[in-house]
């Protein structure tokens, strides 16, 4: 079985799961608990980890929240900073219409709260348009942006320093979810100083599920936490760190770190490599629809036409055709659909630590 699902989740890494397994067994101790040897060591890991995701997105270590998800994260910064801020005067969202469903999920939610949204239209590789962004801009009455990095359908790279630029130019804060690009492109967040808001999850590049990070930059707006109590994250986040998990995407970081390179390397081989596999097997039959330079490495969103698939290959290559949470939420008419246009699309998404024998024999279904 040939796992192509990247997008979707990565397999963890061993040296990932070796470190988190040490706060699973001896090293328990509750990281608010400085008077106990335990807790320190504990504590002492979080820090660790927080220099690492700070040093992979390069902000400062108290910019840095800890959360269960990237779905967490879009919640406590949308929902905390409209909660916070919205006046009679800045009481809309600029979003796109393709951002994943824990962005669109909760611009709807808010519409109850009396904010709007707009859902800036994208061209065909669901990226948005800087002037129609700035035209929406100059009206004066957005409290806050939210346009994806990377996008989870297409892979491919919003312009996020023209967006970051004319954000600072309004002097509107801009949130960039940037779950499907970590570890995968540079993120300086000195360098695109307009971003204030950021998104990241843990289980996206070969780190455990159920902890992802939100940056929240010391010149934003105030932010009412989602989850109030012991106020364990700078106050915007309470709950017992749960410190292997924290650990485990700490430990993600730094081995992004040491191999950006090599992995971007490896990366880009690989899917020149997939490419031509493709090419050799489907010919003029496949479609490359991402085939762009702004998209993110290793990951192919290709369209086949479906007599080409054979039945009898069937699960041999996992493969999704979109996020995870859109796909449970297909509708039977939207299914009927994709049959009936007669081709089927899939999202091919590599990772590094894959080589070319593991995708030779790639089989499509
Ligand atoms: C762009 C984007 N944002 C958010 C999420 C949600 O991530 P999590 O599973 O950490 O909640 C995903 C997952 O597919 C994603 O692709």
């Amino acid at each position: 079985m040939l796992y192509l699902d990247n997008a979707s989740t990565t397999p963890i890494l061993p040296s990932v799961k070796d470190e988190m397994l040490k706060y699973l067994t001896d090293y328990y101790g509750n990281a608010s608990s400085i008077n106990n040897e335990l807790g320190n060591i504990s504590k002492k890991a979080i820090n660790k980890s927080r220099f690492y995701v700070a040093k992979l997105l390069d902000c400062q270590l108290d910019e840095v929240i800890f959360t269960s998800c990237a779905t967490e994260s879009n919640n406590l910064i949308i929902k905390g900073v409209v909660e916070a801020n919205i006046n009679f005067k800045t009481n809309r969202i600029i979003t796109s219409s393709k951002e994943h469903p824990s962005i669109l999920e909760i611009c709807n939610y808010l519409k109850n709260k009396n904010i709007s949204t707009t859902y800036l239209s994208v061209d065909e590789f669901h990226c948005i348009c800087i002037n129609q962004l700035e035209d929406e801009l100059k009206k004066g009455d957005v409290l806050l942006v939210s346009i994806s990095w990377g996008t989870s359908e297409r892979g491919t790279l919003n312009d996020i320093e023209k967006i970051s630029d004319i954000c600072n130019k309004y002097k509107v804060k801009f949130h960039t979810d940037a779950t499907q690009v970590v570890s995968k492109i540079p993120i300086s967040l000195k360098k695109y100083n307009g971003i204030t808001y950021l998104t990241a999850s843990g289980h996206k590049f070969h780190g455990p599920k159920g902890v992802g990070v939100a940056i929240i930059k010391k010149k934003g707006l105030p932010i009412i936490p989602l989850i109030h109590g012991g106020g364990q994250e700078f106050n915007l986040r309470s709950g017992t760190h749960s410190v292997h998990n924290i650990v485990g995407i700490g430990k993600a970081c730094e081995v992004a770190l040491i191999h950006f390179n090599k992995n971007k390397q490896n990366i880009t081989e690989l899917e020149r490599f997939l490419k031509f596999i493709l090419i050799k097997k489907y010919g003029k039959n496949i479609k490359f629809i991402n085939d762009v330079p702004h998209k993110i490495p290793g990951f192919l969103n290709v369209k086949i036409n479906v007599n080409l698939l054979d039945d009898s290959k069937k699960n041999m290559t996992i493969t999704s055709s979109k996020s995870a949470c859109k796909e449970r939420k297909l509708s039977i008419t939207e299914q009927a659909k994709l049959k009936n246009d007669g081709f089927k699309v899939f999202r091919l998404v590599l990772h590094p630590y894959l080589s070319f024998d593991d995708i030779k024999n790639i089989e499509l279904n």
